[in-house]
């Protein structure tokens, strides 16, 4: 699979080639009433871990190369040029207050739709490989933020359901709160599959969002997983589990909010080291959590890691 996001998006030629509201409890559901799905990777698709493309500029060629090399087989990007080189790889529709006004992927003088038109079609463009504008596609499209007005999003939204299922298969959004989903889910005709948001202790770890997303089957992402989560990466448990393992803090993170909240992780580094380091040492902790004589040792440490997550588990 590769995945590339901002509206997130993803490359579908490119698989083939590579293999903040409070909110009520968690009953609430972001499904309409029998309406159209675009096609979601099901759970066994969807990856664990994604190589994100933020900030590279102009190495991000080299960075995605390396990645892939390493093992990644699924990328996010952005149409948000000055924070992504989406053209030296591949893609999110992103709001005009989000980017840089000399240098957008569309005119802010468009409507909302016609905007997010636009960047779609640049995207596209961009991440096409070897193919004609026209038979190119996109794994998913991510909204990158919701607008302040609930009615522009649910316009941006209409425009992005325009592309379902034919050139876009799968949609989401980012940066929402759980009353934006919440508003978003009820009210869209393709629900929301992937949802990518920064995790961290201040907004609880985003506890009831990421239960709306599990029960409505929406994928979770996790961004600033390293450099939001200080304290996190430094508790005993990651560093114990490390140990344990042979792996380095990063990993040991990655694999315990994977395993125990369930999301999927973010990872940019620009270094070829850790990419493989990354990739190899959630091989060898799944491999290692796979031997029955370490299920003590797992439900110890595991046990000890839900516990610095202060109940937001
Ligand atoms: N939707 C959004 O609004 C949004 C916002 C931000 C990010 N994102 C996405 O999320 C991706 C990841 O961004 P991020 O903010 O989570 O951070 P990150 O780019 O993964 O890394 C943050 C810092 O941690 C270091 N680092 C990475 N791996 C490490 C490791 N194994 N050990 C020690 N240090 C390590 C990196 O340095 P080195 O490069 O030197 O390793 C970097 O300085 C982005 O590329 C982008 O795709 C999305």
């Amino acid at each position: 699979m590769f995945m590339l996001h901002s509206i997130n998006s993803a490359l579908r030629s490119l698989s083939r080639q590579t293999h903040e509201e409070p909110c009520p409890e968690s009953s609430a559901s972001i499904e309409g009433e029998s309406q159209p799905q675009g096609s979601r990777p099901s759970a066994e698709e969807a990856p664990s871990i994604i190589y994100g493309t933020a900030w590279k500029g102009e190495h991000t060629d080299r960075c995605v190369t390396q990645a892939v090399t390493a093992g990644f087989r699924a990328f996010d990007t952005a149409a948000q040029p000055a924070h992504y080189r989406e053209d030296l790889i591949q893609t999110k529709y992103t709001p005009p207050a989000s980017q840089d006004p000399e240098n957008m992927p569309y005119s802010p003088d468009m409507t909302i739709t016609e905007q997010v038109r636009a960047s779609v079609l640049s995207s596209l463009h961009n991440l096409r490989v070897g193919t004609p504008d026209e038979a190119a596609y996109l794994d998913a499209v991510l909204l990158h933020t919701p607008f302040p007005s609930r009615e522009h999003t649910l316009e941006a939204w209409r425009a992005l359901e325009e592309f379902v299922p034919h050139r876009v298969p799968s949609l989401g959004v980012s940066n929402i709160s759980y009353g934006q989903l919440e508003h978003l889910g009820q009210r869209a005709r393709i629900k929301p599959g992937i949802v990518q948001n920064r995790l961290r202790a201040k907004t609880g770890y985003d506890k009831e969002l990421r239960q709306l997303c599990a029960l409505n089957g929406c994928q979770y992402q996790a961004y600033g997983v390293l450099g939001s989560n200080r304290d996190l990466i430094a508790c005993r448990p990651v560093l114990e589990f490390a140990a344990e393992v042979g792996v380095d803090a990063a990993v040991s993170l990655f694999f315990l909010l994977q395993q125990t909240l369930g999301v999927c992780i973010l990872a940019g580094t620009a270094q070829t080291e850790r990419m493989g380091g990354s990739i190899g040492g959630l091989a060898r902790v799944e491999s290692w959590l796979r031997d029955k004589k370490n299920a003590h040792a797992w439900d110890a440490l595991s046990g000890g890691f839900i516990s610095e997550l202060q109940g937001y588990m």
